[in-house]
């Protein structure tokens, strides 16, 4: 069995980085989107808002990071350009949105799709016994869906 630096089967890894890669041009999009929200939020919630979205785009940043450095732990290349996230992103890049509700809700919706990507990565990572990918899915998981519950909380 060919092994990679950290003794995991390379085949396997290479299955599980491109997973991880498309949870990076996801999480990337996700990223940009967040900082679309905090320039362009106005309104009676201006304040709130804008400091959320920054909260929010400050731990994607850290995501983003881990993520990718996940992937060249495994022994996988990060997607690394606009273009490639992009193209390997489901969530769309948010154009102008004018209305805040909106734009909640749109986080919302990126986050259940982070989500979705995360829990596959997860089951994926627990079948190969890599605990490392397994531990941080978990974590990003729990903070995810409590994110998921108070944006809910706020929109009702
Ligand atoms: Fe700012």
């Amino acid at each position: 069995m060919k092994t990679n630096d950290i003794g995991l089967e390379a085949k396997e890894s290479k299955v599980l980085v491109e997973k991880l890669n498309t949870l990076l041009a996801n999480y990337q999009i996700y990223y940009q989107n967040l900082r679309n929200f905090h320039w362009n939020v106005s309104g009676p919630n201006f304040f709130e808002l804008h400091a959320k979205f920054e909260e929010l785009y400050t731990t994607a940043n850290e995501s983003v990071d881990e993520v990718a450095e996940r992937i060249l732990t495994l022994g996988g290349r990060p997607l690394s350009s606009y273009g490639e996230y992009i193209e390997n992103s489901s969530i769309v890049e948010a154009k102008e949105v004018a209305d805040s509700k909106k734009m909640v809700e749109a986080v919302r919706e990126n986050l259940n799709t982070l989500l979705n990507i995360e829990r596959e990565v997860l089951e994926s990572a627990a079948e190969q016994g890599d605990e490392g990918t397994v531990t941080l899915m978990s974590d990003y998981i729990t903070a995810k869906e409590k994110v998921v519950w108070m944006l809910s909380a706020y929109l009702r």
